[in-house]
């Protein structure tokens, strides 16, 4: 009895062993991808001063990029997840009061951190999605720096990040985006512009700057797990049969042609501030791309 007691020891022992082996192992590189340096150039970006160029900031900030959706209506930031074991994340204060990166960013920092995710020390920004904001023109990331320059100053301080053993195994072993920075495409040639209006081009703009590839996956089939519910598929394989209103009324009020409801995962609330002609734009778009099974 004894014996095996003393096996039954060295087994668990070797168990816990093991186990923080692992951890230590992915604390060691998720910590060393963290603590990373992306050393960045970024361009120079002109930033208007007019109405109507802040007024364009302003509906980039709401409609497309959601910046609101993380950051808050008065953009002073928020804490979007504290839990022990898998992360505390909190959306900065991009706003010039107290707490605020506004009073003393200048263009260039604005450029790095939403182009490319990267703070001014060179060390990635946490979760903050700069891969897909890469896709919006100089004209469009001058408005919402014109924009974010703009807006009421806001005091609230952010919340310390840290990341907990389960969203580093995750950012390692998942998609989960824990460093946008390392997803940027660096060093190749910046999408040319498109101009605005109701065509497939700018469409596909749309959807990239809004990123709807980041939960439908690259090519848009869908079938990627977020928070539990599987995304769709936007390719005509997915909704082929459904009309331009159809499109529209899913992403207005959430209701699908066939009734069903879709789960909040599908931020379709967020994405009311899209005009009728955004969406029919990204509607000429999702016709175009090549059909495709879900996940596929
Ligand atoms: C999915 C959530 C999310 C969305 C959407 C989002 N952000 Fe962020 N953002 C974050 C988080 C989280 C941080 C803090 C990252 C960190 O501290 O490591 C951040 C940080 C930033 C920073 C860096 C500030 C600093 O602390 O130096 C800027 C600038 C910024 N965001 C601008 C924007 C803009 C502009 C948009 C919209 C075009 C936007 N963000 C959309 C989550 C988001
Ligand atoms: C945060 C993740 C996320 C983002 C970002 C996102 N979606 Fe979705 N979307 C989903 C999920 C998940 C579903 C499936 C919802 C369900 O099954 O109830 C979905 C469903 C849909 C549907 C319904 C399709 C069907 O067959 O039922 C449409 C249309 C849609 N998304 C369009 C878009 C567009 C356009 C964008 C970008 C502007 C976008 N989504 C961005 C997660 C996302």
């Amino acid at each position: 009895m004894k014996r095996l007691l003393k096996w039954v020891g060295y087994v668990l022992g070797g168990i816990v062993a093991i186990v923080l082996l692992i951890i230590a192992g992915v604390y060691a590189v998720s910590g060393q991808r963290i603590n990373k340096r992306y050393p960045t150039k970024v361009e120079t970006v002109a930033v208007p001063g007019d109405s109507v160029s802040i007024e364009r900031g302003h509906h980039l900030v709401f409609a497309v990029g959601r910046c609101v959706s993380c950051h808050g209506d008065n953009l002073a930031g928020q804490t979007l997840v504290d839990n022990l074991l898998m992360a505390r994340l909190a959306s900065s204060n991009l706003t010039r009061g107290k707490g605020g990166v506004g009073s003393t960013y200048t263009n260039a920092d604005w450029v790095r951190s939403i182009r490319y995710g990267v703070r001014s020390d060179g060390k990635p920004l946490l979760f903050m999605p700069s891969f897909v904001f890469y896709y919006f023109s100089d004209a469009d990331l001058g408005t919402i720096i014109a924009y974010l320059n703009s807006i009421p100053p806001a005091d609230s301080e952010k919340a310390k990040t840290r990341i907990g053993p389960i969203g580093r195994a995750l950012s390692l072993f998942t998609d989960f985006p824990l460093i946008p920075a390392e997803r940027v495409p660096r060093n190749t040639t910046r999408p040319a512009a498109v101009p605005t209006g109701v065509t497939k081009e700018y469409g596909e703009y749309l959807i990239n700057t809004g990123g709807c590839r980041s939960c439908h996956t690259s090519n848009l089939s869908g079938g990627a797990k977020i928070a539990g519910v599987v995304s769709a598929n936007l390719t005509p394989t997915g909704i082929g049969k459904w009309s331009e209103a159809d499109f529209m009324k899913a992403i207005r009020t959430g209701v699908r042609p066939d009734g069903r409801i879709l789960s909040a995962v599908m931020p379709w609330s967020d994405m009311k501030y899209l005009t009728d002609d955004e969406l029919r734009a990204m509607w000429m778009y999702l016709q175009t791309v090549p059909a495709t099974q879900k996940g596929g």
